[in-house]
């Protein structure tokens, strides 16, 4: 990088913005405490998140979450998803979090966020 003594300032402040984050790491996210504990979410229970190091579990009921924004682009369908499993099969294991109320829909979102960054 050309950082020369006239352009000190700006450089300064080019730095500073390269080196805030782009997006919250999705270990910072409040829904990840919600999704892992076993009193709440319990997602590990049936699925791996391999891109979150301390999500610990050789869970192998659920498909593996990992690229979860490709697969879900909409991030509504993700939460659609979270609330009723069974809108897409019909036979699911997945608790319907949402339309059994086992979470709020504050959670929801919380983990929907959570799961989409994984
Ligand atoms: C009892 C096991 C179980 C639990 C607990 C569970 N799931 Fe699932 N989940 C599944 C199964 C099985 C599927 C595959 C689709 C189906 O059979 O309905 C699935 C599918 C998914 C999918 C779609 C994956 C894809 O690639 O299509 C997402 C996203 C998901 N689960 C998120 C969660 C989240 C978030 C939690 C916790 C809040 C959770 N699951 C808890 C069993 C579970």
């Amino acid at each position: 990088m050309m950082c020369m003594a006239t352009f000190r300032i700006p450089c300064a402040l080019l730095l500073l913005a390269l080196s805030a984050p782009a997006t919250v790491a999705a270990e910072d996210l409040p829904g990840r405490e919600i999704a892992h504990a076993q009193e709440k979410g319990n997602c590990l229970a049936c699925h791996r998140m391999p891109t979150d190091p301390g999500a610990v579990t050789a869970a192998t009921l659920g498909p593996v979450l990992k690229n979860v924004r490709e697969r879900f682009p909409d991030r509504a369908a993700l939460r659609a998803q979270i609330w009723d499993a069974s809108a897409k099969n019909r036979d699911t294991i997945m608790p319907l979090y949402g339309r059994h109320r086992i979470l709020t829909e504050a959670e929801i979102d919380l983990v929907t966020d959570y799961i989409h960054g994984l």
